[in-house]
């Protein structure tokens, strides 16, 4: 009989399905242009080259990115804050499937708990979904430490003060607007007790690891000083920046 394992799922993967489709129609156009004398083949080499530098790069980068974190052994980073609070109380916003959170749940001192809220989009992650999260938690064995619902960063449903830590992983890119970010900002600002913590992951747009796995994609990102900027502009105070292979982690106090 196989045991059950957890299932985080796929970054993106119904676009990074749809940009290999388009960028290996874009190496079929290329092929048959090589195979073009004349004015004609020219174009469409070009317009198949075009192709695939806007949609199998990404494509290719995207999927090898999914595959080498579904290898990796996920470790909790910033999360060295947590030794210095007792019983700390910890939100993470846009928990997805689980991947990050289910494992700050585990690095939990005794007397600890995670609250998890995401507004589940399935374009995100592939079978994202409360039920997925809740299903994950139990097999990872910290269900007993762990809550998960519906939530979205811009409406946080919880109480004025009530998280020592609120952690976003990769996610505020994904709220559209500039006013909404900053609406997220008041939210988590709101719910974090005096002195909390607050920290950010997000992929520098300017990093050469998140151009190679994006491609063109790139642009969806932001810079360093871009989330530098709107954090600071909500009164925290930054405290540490760490960068990841890209991914750069900023640690900031209420
Ligand atoms: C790239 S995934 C990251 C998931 C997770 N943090 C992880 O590390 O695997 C982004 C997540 O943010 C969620 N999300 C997007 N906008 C949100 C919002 N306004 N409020 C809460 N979650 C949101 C998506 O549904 C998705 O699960």
């Amino acid at each position: 009989m196989s045991e059950e394992k957890p299932k985080y799922g796929w970054y993106v993967k119904n676009l990074i399905l749809a940009f290999n489709i388009i960028g290996l129609f874009g190496l079929i156009v290329l092929i048959i242009g090589l195979n073009i004398l004349g004015m004609l083949g020219v174009i469409l080499s070009i317009i198949g080259i075009a192709l695939m530098l806007l949609f199998l790069w990404p494509g290719i980068g995207l999927a090898t990115m999914n595959i080498i974190l579904s290898k990796e052994n996920s470790e909790v980073r910033g999360m060295d804050i947590l030794s210095k609070i007792q019983s700390p109380r910890v939100l993470d916003i846009g928990c997805g499937t689980g991947r990050t959170a289910i494992e700050i749940a585990k690095s939990l001192p005794k007397g600890g708990h995670l609250n998890g809220i995401d507004i589940y989009n399935s374009n995100a992650i592939s079978g994202n979904s409360l039920a997925t999260v809740n299903r994950n938690a139990e097999l990872e064995g910290v269900s007993d430490k762990s809550t998960f619902q519906y939530g979205s960063a811009t409406e946080i449903p919880f109480e004025d003060n009530k998280f020592n830590i609120v952690s976003l992983s990769s996610v505020l890119h994904e709220v559209h607007d500039y006013e909404s970010k900053e609406r997220a900002m008041k939210e988590i600002r709101r719910v974090l007790k005096p002195k909390g913590f607050l920290l950010i992951g997000e992929w520098n747009r300017y990093s050469w690891q998140l151009i190679l796995y994006s491609g063109i994609l790139y642009m969806v990102f932001r810079s360093r000083k871009y989330w530098d900027e709107l954090i600071r502009k909500q009164g925290f105070t930054i405290l540490n920046y760490e960068n990841f292979g890209g991914y750069g982690l900023f640690t900031a106090q209420k």
